[in-house]
């Protein structure tokens, strides 16, 4: 297993996601647990990208529930049609919100967040999680993002 992790802060976005994915993959080499290996992912991508908040919410009791994250406290529970992990979950699919106060239903865990993206691992048609990444800048999420986010997601499907 890695023990750190290597970025260079100067590379672009994309560069420094495509650094970022294989030591990803090398730090969960070997190990099973969901839980241990989706804590690291949450904080490989904290520490790499500089995101505000990031963490996942897990399909489980008939809603969202919170899991490992980085940042502030947020919110525990998340009905199935509330926010904008309500609107992954319903919808299947990544949601990218460039600015948070635009969005209708948005949960706001924290004021200072601006904007967020929201990425499905879905397995056999069901959603197991949704990962929420939130910006404390407005527009800060791209179609790089989502590629390379999706890419990661596919990675937690096939721990399923
Ligand atoms: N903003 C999210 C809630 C979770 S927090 O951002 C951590 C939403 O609207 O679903």
């Amino acid at each position: 297993m890695a023990e750190s992790l290597l970025i260079d802060a100067t590379l672009s976005k994309e560069e420094k996601y495509k650094t970022l994915l294989p030591q990803i993959k090398a730090l969960v080499t070997g190990e099973t647990d969901l839980i241990a290996n989706i804590s690291n992912l949450v904080a490989a991508l904290k520490q790499a990208m500089g995101f505000f908040w990031v963490g996942v919410y897990f399909n489980k009791e008939g809603q969202l529930v919170l899991g490992p994250f980085q940042g502030p406290v947020a919110c525990t529970r998340i009905p199935y049609h509330k926010g904008v992990c309500g609107a992954c979950y319903t919808q299947q699919q990544t949601m990218v919100v460039p600015d948070v106060e635009a969005f209708p239903g948005h949960i706001a865990c924290s004021s200072d967040s601006k904007s967020e993206i929201v990425v499905p691992v879905i397995k056999n048609g069901e959603v197991k999680l949704v990962l929420d990444i939130d910006s404390d800048k407005i527009n800060d999420f791209d179609e790089t993002d989502q590629k390379y986010l999706e890419q990661l997601m596919e990675l937690v499907a096939s721990w399923y």
